[in-house]
């Protein structure tokens, strides 16, 4: 089955198609950074502006690249929430048109479900179940286990910011570019992750649930602290700052989910979503299972592009859900910016 799947929930405009939710045909993404780095960070009305023109051209070229005609696509897939409304009504609407021209299957898909399944593409050998899910972004950071397609459990989420927002705040508070999680990962290879002892929230071993915001006002602190003593922010302090603020939220990502892997003793442990491209959580992740003998295989995306917003990792949540359940299909995707995942 090929799905051709849009994504539009906040700054890329993206169109893939998935062959039986596993086979990546093609992955387009036009990325708004230019745009939005100027004003350090997504402003919504632009952003669905600026989905308008790329769509259509997004969508065609995706076809282009898997060498695909309407004809031979099987249905359309597209994420209907949670994220910015503006910019959802344009994906959403141009998959029901497309839908409707074409006469093809509408599946709605929820975003983090996307992230959930973005390990599910170019994997050779079929994903088992339970599987514990870490989903780390921007908007979201949850600890999940995934007992089956469609059967999740939260274990725990973060009660005020998400690790991919906080990195965004903190790249600003230190005067970074936008978006912050690339920058302030960039900026910490040159600065010492023991230079300041930022804390780390809910230390409890059996709460998997995370809080950031606490540490981001640490940060604030210790900035403004310098900015009095020193006059202005050096480089070699923004570079540790950068880096102890990255091991601490790290440390925290690390420690929950391997708390919860030792509890809930999953078949494979796997780290999506945008902030699971940083090389510093991968390194930690990777150094912590080994030290503590934790005997479960411990995996990221295949691919960079499948961690942060992308259209292949809808197509793959589409195809399995429905393979579950064909009813799922709608005439036309309404947007909704809270689309709560438990309920989709
Ligand atoms: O999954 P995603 O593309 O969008 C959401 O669904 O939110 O994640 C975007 C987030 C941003 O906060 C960005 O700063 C963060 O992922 N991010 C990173 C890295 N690359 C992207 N954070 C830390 N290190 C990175 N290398
Ligand atoms: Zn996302």
């Amino acid at each position: 089955m090929k799905i051709l799947s849009i994504e539009t929930s906040c700054d890329e405009t993206a169109a893939a198609v998935v062959e039986n939710g596993t086979k990546v045909l093609s992955n387009v993404i036009y990325s708004q950074i230019a745009t939005h780095a100027k004003t350090g960070g997504v402003v919504p009305e632009v952003a669905a502006r600026e989905h308008v023109p790329k769509i259509l051209p997004v969508i065609e070229q995706a076809l282009k690249e898997a060498e695909l005609q309407w004809s031979q696509i099987d249905a359309i897939a597209v994420t209907k929430g949670p994220g910015l409304l503006s910019s959802l009504i344009v994906g959403t609407v141009a998959a029901s048109t497309l839908a409707e021209i074409h006469q093809k299957p509408l599946i709605p898909v929820n975003h983090i479900e996307g992230h959930i399944y973005a390990p599910f593409l170019e994997r050779e050998d079929p994903l088992k179940f339970p599987l514990l899910i870490l989903t780390v972004s921007g908007g979201h950071n949850e600890i999940i286990l995934m007992k089956d397609h469609g059967k999740y459990e939260i274990l725990g989420e973060t009660l005020d910011d998400a690790a991919g927002e906080a990195f965004d705040k903190v790249a600003r508070i230190l005067g970074l570019g936008y978006p912050g999680g690339p920058e302030i990962s960039r900026v910490a290879e040159n600065g010492d992750p023991t230079a300041i002892d930022f804390p780390r929230a809910i230390p409890q071993k059996n709460n998997f649930d995370f809080s950031f915001s606490g540490l981001k006002t640490a940060v604030l602190y210790r900035v403004q602290q310098e900015k009095e003593q020193s006059g202005q922010l050096f480089k070699q302090f923004i570079a540790d700052c950068a880096a102890s603020f990255q091991e601490a939220v790290c440390d925290s990502l690390v420690s929950k989910f391997l708390n919860a892997a030792k509890v809930h003793k999953p078949v494979e442990l796997q780290v999506t979503g945008g902030v699971s491209a940083n090389k510093r959580l991968r390194e930690m992740m990777l150094e912590r299972a080994k030290s503590e003998d934790l005997e479960i295989p411990l995996n990221f995306p295949q691919n960079l592009a499948f961690c942060t917003d992308n259209a292949a990792m809808i197509g793959s949540a589409a195809y399995f859900k429905y393979q579950q359940d064909p009813a799922i299909v709608e005439p036309l995707a309404v947007p909704e910016a809270c689309f709560s995942f438990e309920s989709a």
